[in-house]
C-alpha cells in the first residue's frame, strides 16, 4: 500500500502516561511503533490474562481492521490508533452501549481539545461535515451470553493532511483539516480516555438515559433519507432515531417503521464506496 508517511512528532508517551496515571487505563499501557492491529494485540493480551483497562496505542498498523472485514489505513505518526480492553459483566447484546460510550467520549474529547463537535454515523463512525473523521471497531469474546472481554478500537484522523488522502476516498477528513490547527494527539488521547472512564462507570451502573439522548442528538442520520444495505436486502428510508437496543429505526418507503440491527448506510449525495478511511471492500 503506497501511503505517504507523515513526519509529525512522535507521540509523547510520557505525557499520555502521566495524564492517564490514575485512570482505569493507568495500570497497563502498551505503546508500539508498529503492530498488525491494536485490536488484535489487545485481544492477544486479553487471552493471556491482561487486566481490564489495558490500553494499546500504535503509531502504525500493518493490518488495521475496519468494520465488515475492511482495512483501516492511516499514515504513521499523524493520527490516533488505539484499543482498550475491558472485562465488564455485561451481556453480549449490551456491548453496543460501550461502543456508544466510546463514541460520545470521543466527541466530548474532541470538542474539549479541538473546539469542534463531530457527529456519529450509526453505528460506529465519527463524521465532521459529512466527511469521515474516524471509526470504531468493537470485538468481544463471550461465554454463554456474557462477555469475557471486549476490545474497543478507535481510529481517528488527527493531523493527517487530507491532501495525502487520495487513497482514502474524497470523504475522509481530519481534525487538522477541520480546524486548521495542529492538534496535540497526547491531549486528545488523554481527554477521550478520561471521559470514557467516567462514561464506562455510568454504563456499568446502568445510568444510560443521558447517553441515549446524547447519542440521538449526535446522530447525523436522524431525520435524513438513507440507503440501507444488509446481506439480504437493499432499501431506502428516513431515519427516525436510534433505540435503546442500539438499533436504527427507520420509516421505509411504504411508511412502515423498521428496526435495523445491522446495515451499511449511505446518505443521499454520499457515495457509499467512498466512505471510510481508504477502506477496501
Ligand atoms: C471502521 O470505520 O470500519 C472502523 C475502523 C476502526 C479502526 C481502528 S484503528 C485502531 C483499532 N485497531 C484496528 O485494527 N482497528 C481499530
Amino acid at each position: 500500500m503506497n501511503m505517504l508517511p507523515v513526519m509529525d512528532n512522535a507521540l509523547q508517551v510520557d505525557i499520555v502516561k502521566h495524564g492517564l496515571n490514575w485512570s482505569l487505563f493507568g495500570s497497563n499501557m502498551i505503546f508500539e511503533q508498529k503492530v498488525a492491529s491494536t485490536n488484535t494485540l489487545a485481544k492477544e493480551l486479553a487471552a493471556s490474562g491482561a487486566p481490564s483497562g489495558t490500553l494499546v496505542v500504535a503509531e502504525e498498523q500493518s493490518a488495521g481492521k475496519g468494520r465488515l472485514g475492511r482495512k483501516w489505513l492511516s499514515p504513521p505518526g499523524a493520527n490516533l490508533l488505539f484499543s482498550v480492553m475491558l472485562r465488564p459483566h455485561v451481556r453480549t447484546d449490551e456491548v453496543f452501549q460501550l461502543t456508544m460510550a466510546m463514541a460520545l467520549a470521543a466527541i466530548a474529547g474532541i470538542s474539549e481539545t479541538c473546539g469542534i463537535h463531530p457527529m456519529i454515523k450509526w453505528p460506529n463512525d465519527l463524521y465532521a461535515h459529512d466527511k469521515k473523521l474516524g471509526g470504531m471497531l468493537s470485538e468481544f469474546c463471550a461465554r454463554d451470553k456474557f462477555v469475557e472481554y471486549v476490545i474497543i478500537g478507535l481510529g481517528l484522523n488527527v493531523n493527517w493532511n487530507p491532501e495525502t488522502r487520495q487513497l482514502a476516498g474524497y470523504t475522509a477528513t481530519s481534525l487538522r483539516a477541520e480546524t486548521g490547527l495542529k492538534i496535540s494527539r497526547e491531549d486528545l488521547l488523554v481527554g477521550i480516555l478520561k471521559i470514557f472512564d467516567s462514561y464506562y462507570n455510568d454504563v456499568l451502573a446502568g445510568n444510560l438515559e443521558d447517553y441515549y439522548e446524547k447519542w440521538n442528538r449526535s446522530s447525523m442520520l436522524n431525520g435524513r433519507r438513507v440507503k440501507l444495505r444488509t446481506p439480504t436486502q437493499r432499501m431506502y428510508g428516513k431515519v427516525i432515531r436510534i433505540d435503546r437496543n442500539g438499533a436504527l429505526i427507520i420509516l421505509d418507503n411504504k411508511g412502515r417503521e423498521r428496526i435495523i440491527l445491522s446495515a451499511e448506510i449511505s446518505l443521499d449525495g454520499i457515495d457509499d464506496e467512498a466512505l471510510g478511511n481508504g477502506t477496501t471492500p
